[in-house]
């Protein structure tokens, strides 16, 4: 089975968990994309929910297909946000934001109740970092503010190229934000959290891609199946 049909089961499992009035976060990416289609096809047939995209691809995207969408200004509560992810690991710590999208990912997935990652295989890792990590930065002051990343990553025992992400053209990338992308070739992240917490101090970061305690479900595509991994918290209930 390719990565691709990983992906699409993945989202066939998760379109699965949608209800009729549900209010839900619609990620980014390519796995993110076969949700979105799949909730097209359940929408068209009858299906009532409304959806916050997480980037203007995934706003296209839902409006082609048919799917009433709302912002967090009209709603500012989410039942589920279905996502894709870059790595997961054990505990469901991710790195996201591959696709550029990080910033209203989080922002999106910190609105919902509930966050669901879909995935093919390939995203399962025993440890965080192999992903270059995006950190999503102001462009005012970039230069001081890759110095400042090096420092405190080097602090919290992550070293590695910091990169300006760029198109194909060789012009920075820009975010639906207006904002550029640091990606950061660690190799290995010891410690997302300290990593994470370390970040909020450097005044040109928006935000990075660790996303820590967010994620509720994982439903991993694989050669044998589906795997789906739920998060140990005391409030879960048994969405799967
Ligand atoms: C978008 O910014 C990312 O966070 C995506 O969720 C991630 O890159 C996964 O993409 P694929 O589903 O295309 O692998």
């Amino acid at each position: 089975m390719s990565a691709d049909d990983q992906k699409k089961s993945a989202a066939m499992r998760a379109v699965e968990m949608v209800e009729p009035g549900m209010r839900l976060g619609l990620g980014t990416g390519s796995t993110a994309a076969y949700f979105v289609k799949l909730l097209g096809e359940r929408v068209k047939a009858g299906l009532s929910v409304s959806g916050v995209p997480t980037s203007d691809a995934t706003r296209k995207l839902a409006e082609q297909c048919g799917i009433p969408l709302t912002t967090l200004d009209e709603v500012t509560e989410l039942d589920v946000t279905f996502d894709g992810a870059d790595e997961v690991d054990g505990d469901l710590r991710l790195i996201k934001g591959g696709g550029g999208a990080l910033l209203r990912e989080k922002i999106v997935a910190m609105a919902s109740d509930r966050v669901v990652i879909m995935a093919d295989e390939s995203k399962l890792v025993e440890q965080l970092g192999a992903f270059k990590l995006p950190i999503e930065v102001v462009p005012f002051g970039l230069g001081a503010t890759r110095e400042m990343i090096e420092v405190l990553s080097s602090d919290a025992g992550c070293e590695g190229e910091i990169s300006l992400r760029s198109t194909s053209d060789g012009k920075p990338f820009v975010t639906d934000n207006g904002n550029y992308i640091l990606d950061c070739d660690f190799g290995r992240i010891p410690d997302p959290e300290e990593l994470e917490d370390s970040y909020r101090f450097i005044p040109g970061v928006v935000e990075c891609g660790l996303f820590i305690d967010l994620c509720d479900i994982a439903i991993i595509g694989g050669e044998d199946g589906l795997q789906i991994i739920e998060a140990q918290k005391d409030d879960d209930e048994d969405m799967a």
